[in-house]
């Protein structure tokens, strides 16, 4: 039995008994405890209150918190975590003009990323892996997502996850798993779609399945990539294995990947960068969370998704940051909640919940995190000494976080 009490908390933020996803309004309101306690029991929160209410709680460590906030740690509900190496050449081809779907044309992009994982041995995948996942916790991450689609091939897929799983059992905060097999047509099935398809039903799911190694099933329903019909086909097919959906829909093009998504009951619809008047009406009609991610939009030069738009139109909404060598080199959640504020125009309040408890909705893990709930997993961020929470956003491309705290520990 080990107890952390932390005392003088200017501002605990995020404090929720019913976790419910936030969708529309609700995103706006973000209760918080003003001088505030906290009291931790082997990692997992015991009490919380304002300090006059403090009965000399006993703890076998006391953690005076003056002048800082503490928050829930940031749930990141999407990345491409593992990848074998970056992609600066390509970072060059974009500032001399090329768009990322002219580099995936010509065998770029994902393709580029493919090729260099199935040479890569799975051990120093997973360290390169392990490196970037330290950093992110550092940076104040909580929990993550993280997807395959850098194989495309049997053993390649199968070789992503498995370093997913070690991640898992090595991490100390909770790792999701999705299965992206349809993320690329490799250039060997480039004019046999149909036989693709059939390697990921027959081949690809079935052994993902034996082994449990994942959780969720994406797909990049896209222009160029796979359809509206092939990502339904791909739905049914990984639900008969108990995978519910995450979809890439709505990147670079408006052509019905949401309502394909919702009407296949996905958990998210993530990026929406191209967002028309029927995807917004058909996501906030539905329980599929709209998972932003400016991260991307921003290193590719692209429109950033409506979320007034949707929030507006009552839709639940999430932020993630995409993490990946090709759109998003940067797994920093602080900047995507500074990026939501600046040019998607979140308020502070809707993109702290939509980083956090939404965030964890996304990945199945709101009753474990996303809140300052009394039984919840201690994953926090003490903030450095600041005046509001809209210093966050603020003061953006600095680091608002002093210390993180994993399962009850200083990390
Ligand atoms: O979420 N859009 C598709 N997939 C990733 C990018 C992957 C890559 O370029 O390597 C994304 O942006
Ligand atoms: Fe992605």
């Amino acid at each position: 039995m080990s107890s952390i009490l932390i005392t003088n908390i200017s501002r605990l933020v995020n404090t929720r008994t019913a976790t419910t996803l936030l969708r529309g309004k609700e995103l706006s309101i973000l209760p918080c405890i003003e001088n505030a306690f906290l009291l931790i029991r082997d990692g997992s929160i015991e009490n919380y209150g304002v300090m006059e209410s403090l009965d000399q709680q006993s703890a076998d460590q006391v953690f005076d918190a003056r002048g800082r906030m503490l928050m829930p740690a940031w749930c990141d509900s999407h990345t491409h975590l593992v990848f074998a190496a970056s992609r600066e050449e390509e970072f060059i081809d974009k500032i001399k003009g090329l768009s990322y779907a002219e580099i995936a044309a010509k065998g770029g992009g994902i393709l580029n990323s493919a090729r260099r994982l199935n040479e890569m041995e799975a051990g120093d995948l997973e360290e390169k892996a392990w490196i970037r996942l330290l950093d992110l916790i550092r940076s104040g991450t909580g929990a993550i997502e993280i997807k395959s689609g850098y194989g495309l091939s049997v053993e390649g897929e199968l070789k992503m996850l498995r370093v997913i799983r070690n991640l898992k059992k090595r991490s100390p905060i909770p790792i999701k798993a999705s299965f992206l097999g349809a993320h690329a047509y490799p250039l060997e099935f480039i004019n046999d779609h149909k036989a693709y398809l059939k390697l990921i039903v027959d081949e690809m799911l079935p052994a993902i399945a034996k082994e449990g190694l994942a959780d969720y099933i994406d797909v990049f329903c896209e222009k160029g990539f796979f359809s509206n019909e092939e990502t339904e086909i791909l739905l049914k097919e990984g639900k008969k294995y108990g995978l519910d959906a995450k979809i890439h829909a709505n990147q670079l093009s408006s052509s019905g990947a949401v309502e394909t998504a919702v009407k296949a009951g996905a958990i998210s619809v993530d990026h929406l960068e191209t967002m028309d008047e029927n995807a917004i009406r058909s996501l906030s009609g539905s329980d599929t969370i709209g998972t932003l991610l400016p991260g991307a939009a921003f290193f590719l030069r692209m429109n950033y998704p409506p979320a007034r738009e949707m929030i507006n139109a009552n839709a639940a909404i999430a932020l993630a940051s995409d993490m990946n060598p090709g759109s998003c080199p940067s797994g920093n959640m602080n900047l995507v909640v500074a990026l939501a504020c600046i040019q998607c125009r979140m308020l502070p309040e809707e993109a702290i919940n939509a980083a956090t408890i939404n965030g964890a909705w996304a990945m199945g893990l709101q009753e474990e995190l996303g809140s300052i709930t009394i039984g919840k997993k201690a994953n926090l961020i003490l903030t450095k000494p600041m005046d509001t929470l809209c210093a966050i956003p603020y003061f953006f491309g600095t680091n608002p976080v002093e210390k993180v705290m994993i399962n009850g520990e200083f990390f």
